[in-house]
């Protein structure tokens, strides 16, 4: 159950207000090449200038060390912004300091300010107190609407909120009240789908999933590894050694619940003009590797997927950037698109698959979190939630 306060429980009229979003967006020829965590931070945004307030918003973008890298300037995003909205947006080339202070002080109603990078410094990951309290100093009211960073505790997405009343943004909201659904109070059957190349990266979501749904379906580079824990030679698949008991023990506690694929595509060679063939699900020939789930495979999950109450999608069947091995992965992106369950989509690959098949008007709710969606389908609180005010 969503428990904390929004923006909608807390005055914000003529207030200067600190919003932590998640504008960490992907960047090609330092332009935003993917505007889906800035459009999505919008309506908090625009609730914010119609109440007559002095949005400020920060964010991390990429992995910085910790000091200024123009590789990773907040700048080309306020630009950016710049052209969503009509109000004047000014950008800070500092997060915290003397020039952010005084760009805060100048703002005014209606006009927004875009800090400088909050990873370019080192307190920002080591949550330390002194940036958190610098930052609060621009403002008087504290919004996360950070969905993708709230499993981070960092100062500006937790320590802030020691020093300001701090409260969830529309989308914070949103996002948390689908999966929490989805996972707590699911409309049945429940049927997870798991993917991607690592079980090593999902084996707290499998456990936690295999206990609350009633169908988890596995495909992707992920798959091999159970396969392998079966006994099968893999070719020269993705196979990762070092969990194949763990895979076996996740066989043994999903029972009838976990299923694997029937058939796979296998190549010759990891590209898209390799040789391909279909293959049964089991021993992979030497100089061979699994790259898609195979056609029956398909069939299967997709009748699955067609009486399912709710659908919860994380990772792909198979190499979808290449055309040869991405007819799995879109298969099923339609199988759960043609569905009437609820349908939730985690971040990352399976978002991005979405959007490229064209079908994100018919899924539910499309997450803007990878790893924060993931956790929360992993069972674990989320610290950039926990912090806010409870309602
Ligand atoms: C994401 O893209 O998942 C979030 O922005 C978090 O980024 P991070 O993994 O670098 O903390």
């Amino acid at each position: 159950m969503f428990n904390k306060k929004t923006i909608k429980d807390i005055d914000v009229k003529g207030k200067k207000v600190l919003v932590r979003v998640d504008f960490n967006v992907p960047l090609k020829d330092g332009k935003v090449s993917d505007d889906t965590r800035i459009v999505a931070a919008l309506p908090t945004i625009n609730y914010l200038l119609e109440q007559g307030a002095a949005p400020i918003l920060c964010s991390h973008l990429g992995r910085p060390k910790g000091d200024p890298d123009p590789e990773y300037s907040m700048k080309p995003v306020a630009d950016y912004l710049g052209g969503l909205v009509k109000n004047k947006v000014i950008f800070s080339p500092e997060c915290v300091g003397p020039v952010a202070a005084k760009a805060a002080a100048e703002l005014k109603p209606g006009e927004i300010l875009v800090l400088e990078n909050t990873r370019f410094y080192q307190g920002e990951t080591k949550n330390d107190p002194e940036m958190s309290k610098q930052l609060a100093s621009l403002a008087e009211v504290f919004v996360d609407d950070a969905f993708g960073s709230a499993h981070r505790a960092h100062a500006s997405t937790v320590g802030v909120t020691n020093y300001l009343p701090s409260v969830a943004g529309f989308l914070l909201e949103r996002e948390i009240k689908f999966l929490d659904q989805a996972i707590e109070n699911p409309k049945r059957p429940f049927v997870a789908i798991l993917g991607g190349a690592k079980v090593s990266d999902k084996i707290g979501v499998i456990k936690n999933l295999l206990a609350r749904a009633d169908t988890v379906l596995i495909g992707g580079g992920m798959a091999n590894t159970f396969f392998k824990a079966q006994g099968y030679p893999m070719g020269d698949s993705l196979v990762e050694d070092e969990v194949l008991d763990v895979a076996r023990d996740l066989v043994k506690q999903g029972s009838t619940k976990l299923r694997m694929p029937v058939d796979v595509v296998i190549a010759d060679k990891f590209d898209n003009a390799a040789q391909t063939k279909v293959i049964n699900a089991g021993p992979v020939p030497e100089g061979w590797r699994i790259l898609d789930i195979g056609p029956e495979t398909v069939k299967n999950f997709s009748k699955v997927v067609s009486t399912a109450g709710t659908v919860v999608w994380n990772g792909p069947m198979g190499v979808f950037e290449m055309e040869t091995f991405a007819k799995g992965t879109f298969e099923v992106a339609k199988a759960i698109a043609d569905s009437k369950a609820v349908s939730i989509i985690g971040g990352g690959d399976s978002a991005a698959a979405i959007q490229q098949s064209g079908l994100a008007d018919k899924i539910t709710h499309i997450s803007t979190g990878g790893g924060a969606s993931l956790e929360m389908l992993e069972g674990i609180q989320l610290p950039g939630l926990t912090a806010l005010l409870d309602k």
